[in-house]
């Protein structure tokens, strides 16, 4: 073949040009059964006699049953880590020895692919080697939502999250492995289910002597949740979607 000769040869793949499209859910079984045992914490867990957190847990499972029926694409992000996810597999080993074991184990089945991030340009003091995000659904993916956010939030050992509120979004944690405070009035140990409507102030501490894995799931309009992450932002007039700080990073007690 001499050199301006383009035709493929017998066997070459011929590509197109046109990018290739993304795989839909059904073939990406991992975040499916991810997906479908979400939808099962917030189906079976208890709302504790409480009509809001029912209605909450309602609106989050009705959108992830959605969501699996409309069959979305599955982004594949540049996995990464930082340095919190150093205390992931102590949570993980943690987690598997509870009642949440199955959702523990799908999240195993897709560690490697999860892009953990601070989403902060420049990281708060006291939280960049404790603090760690993975977003598993939403506008922005891996699996395409634009009706609900779902993610992972891992803590190190005594890490305190500064006090902070998401306006327009309704926002519940589920303790996977450790124990975590808001706000001093309860301690929540795995499979507890933490509730805070929009504009909550909310402050998180994390017991000191294990890491603590939360999942989070955000509700809230399509414009709200455009463009979310789990991030104190700059307040900025107090618009929608915001996370307002309300004070800084301390070291833990
Ligand atoms: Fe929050």
């Amino acid at each position: 073949m001499s050199a301006f000769d383009q035709s493929p040869a017998p066997g070459d793949a011929v590509s197109s040009g046109a990018p290739e499209p993304l795989p839909r859910l059904s073939a990406r079984p991992d975040w499916r059964y991810l997906l479908q045992e979400t939808y099962e914490l917030y189906r079976y867990s208890s709302s504790g006699g409480s009509d809001k957190i029912r209605a909450h847990m309602r609106k989050v499972r009705e959108t992830i049953s959605r969501l699996m029926q409309d069959d979305p694409a599955v982004r594949a992000p540049t996995p990464a880590r930082v340095p919190v996810t150093d205390h992931l597999n102590r949570a993980l080993d943690s987690g598997r020895s509870t009642p949440l074991a199955p959702i523990v184990r799908c999240i195993e089945h897709v560690r490697e692919q999860l892009q953990w991030q601070y989403g902060y340009d420049r990281v708060p003091r006291g939280l960049a080697a404790r603090y760690g995000f993975a977003e598993l659904a939403g506008p922005n993916g891996p699996v395409e939502s634009p009706d609900v956010i779902l993610g992972l939030v891992l803590f190190a050992p005594g890490c305190v999250y500064p006090a902070h509120a998401h306006h327009g979004l309704t926002e519940s944690y589920v303790c996977l492995t450790g124990a975590v405070s808001e706000n001093h009035v309860g301690v929540y140990a795995p499979g507890s289910f933490i509730f805070n409507p929009p504009a909550h102030m909310h402050r998180i501490t994390v017991a000191r002597d294990e890491p603590a894995l939360l999942l989070y799931a955000w509700v809230g309009g399509r414009d709200d949740l455009a463009d979310q992450k789990m991030v104190l932002g700059r307040p900025r007039g107090g618009g929608a979607g915001q996370n307002l700080p309300l004070e800084g990073p301390r070291k833990a007690d």
